[in-house]
């Protein structure tokens, strides 16, 4: 047990842990070769979180031609997965000039909740929702006011009775409207603002009668179903012809439509269909200095919306020959607000993109979605992901056998047509380093 430990400074920290763990001071080389060398940087970093020791850094990449709604980018990308960012970017350029990504928006609004008990003697908080909107609306009059000034706005109050939890469990949703920013501090200092006031209004209203209203908590729902977009790509079938080796483009769409259709009805290849596409899209939200763990846990509980976990993408063939394959997923992000500004490089990342407001960048990520899963699924029914992972696979291996750019090239050519193991490309990379060795004696 560690008392005090945050109170420390970071080298102190550093010193604590080397003492608990009996490391030495270069254990902590690796450690301080990441910090970075601007002092006012690494101290912005260090800002982000709590107990900070350093960087983890992961590649920033870049995937070019996207044309989405006609309009062309260049998306930021963070993700440590070899090949995700190779394959959003080929399916950026396939679909380039067969008239790139539609995306649509259907809203943007998100919701928080207000958890408490009510009195068991009082009737139910519906008969009294004028008097409690308009008091809660009213205390949070100066806290709201900076976002209704920026076209924000507050309302849909409704109460849901949660008497399967407790006999008189009630929460109160109400609808937010946070323009370009997520809103999740916003929300939530709302909120509390409110339920605070509700409890004096409820003490106030009926003095004793109101013994038993207790707030349990209040915080925003990530389950944000009213804050969505749509992205698809469509082309007649024989566009797709050859796109893979010998098969037409109708064969193509079929296969490709019954791969969906699995995702669509087995929870085992819907979760890997469905992370397929989150590796697009958490990469831009990484990029863009959002929140992922918000983005996914509604993505997935969307795609559960039915009952049953399923595919986020549909795909089809109309009766014409034209391929229809689309996205309709919930996401709560922002382009102002949280590290989207604060983060040099998601700051960076934002304007790479031309500084986009909020739905716009809805798009640009759902794009980058169903684009990493085309890519996927046009992988998996042309004979496998691998060869495609195993390029940069086996450039991860050399690097960390140190091999030269001759015995890189060398390896590359090699391994074109044999499995990637690592046994195999040590063993390889030994037996070219022996045979040079024998050549200079
Ligand atoms: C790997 O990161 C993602 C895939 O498994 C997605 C899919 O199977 O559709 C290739």
């Amino acid at each position: 047990m560690i008392n005090g430990f945050s109170k420390l400074g970071k080298i102190e920290k550093i010193n604590k842990i080397s003492d608990l763990r009996s490391f030495n001071p270069e254990d902590w080389d690796e450690v301080k070769r990441f910090w970075h060398r601007e002092h006012a940087t690494q101290e912005l970093i260090d800002g982000f979180s709590e107990n900070v020791l350093g960087n983890f850094i992961l590649p920033y990449s870049v995937a070019p031609n996207f044309l989405i709604n006609s309009k062309e980018y260049i998306i930021p990308m963070v993700t440590e997965e070899s090949s995700v960012v190779a394959a959003a970017s080929w399916a950026a350029r396939y679909w380039f000039d067969k008239d790139g990504f539609k995306c649509t928006v259907s809203g943007t609004k998100k919701n928080g909740q207000i958890h408490f008990l009510w009195p068991a003697n009082l009737s139910d908080p519906n008969n009294y929702t004028t008097e409690i909107e308009e008091c809660l609306m009213q205390s949070v009059t100066s806290v709201a006011q900076n976002m209704i000034n920026r076209g924000g706005s507050i309302g849909d109050f409704r109460f849901k009775k949660l008497d399967t939890v407790e006999p008189y469990a009630w929460c109160l949703e109400i609808g937010f409207e946070t323009v370009d920013s997520m809103g999740a501090n916003f929300i939530n200092s709302c909120l509390e603002t409110m339920a605070n006031a509700l409890e004096i209004w409820i003490k106030k209203t009926f003095n004793d009668k109101s013994n038993g209203f207790l707030v349990v908590m209040c915080i925003l729902s990530n389950y944000t179903d009213d804050c969505r977009v749509q992205a698809s790509i469509s082309c007649p079938v024989s566009a797709f012809d050859g796109l893979i080796d010998g098969v037409d483009g109708l064969t193509f769409a079929k296969r490709f439509v019954h791969a969906v259709d699995i995702a669509r009805v087995d929870v085992f290849r819907a979760v890997t269909h469905n992370k397929g596409i989150f590796n697009g899209i958490s990469s831009v939200i990484l990029a863009t200095g959002n929140d992922f763990r918000a983005v996914e846990s509604v993505g997935h509980a969307w795609a559960a919306r039915s009952g049953k976990y399923r595919s986020l993408s549909t795909a089809e063939i109309s009766n014409d020959g034209i391929f229809l394959f689309s996205l309709d997923i919930p996401m709560a992000i922002g382009t102002i607000g949280g590290l989207t500004k604060l983060h040099p490089m998601a700051a960076f990342s934002l304007k790479l993109l031309g500084n986009p407001n909020v739905t716009e960048l809805m798009k640009i990520v759902a794009a980058t979605g169903l684009a990493s899963n085309f890519a996927a699924v046009k992988a998996l029914i042309g004979g496998g992901i691998q060869k495609g992972h195993m390029k940069l696979h086996l450039s991860n291996m050399l690097s960390a056998l140190n091999a030269t750019e001759l015995e890189k090239n060398m390896a590359f050519r090699f391994f074109v047509d044999k499995t990637v193991s690592y046994l195999a490309v040590r063993e390889y990379i030994d037996k070219i380093r022996a045979n040079s060795e024998l050549m200079n004696e």
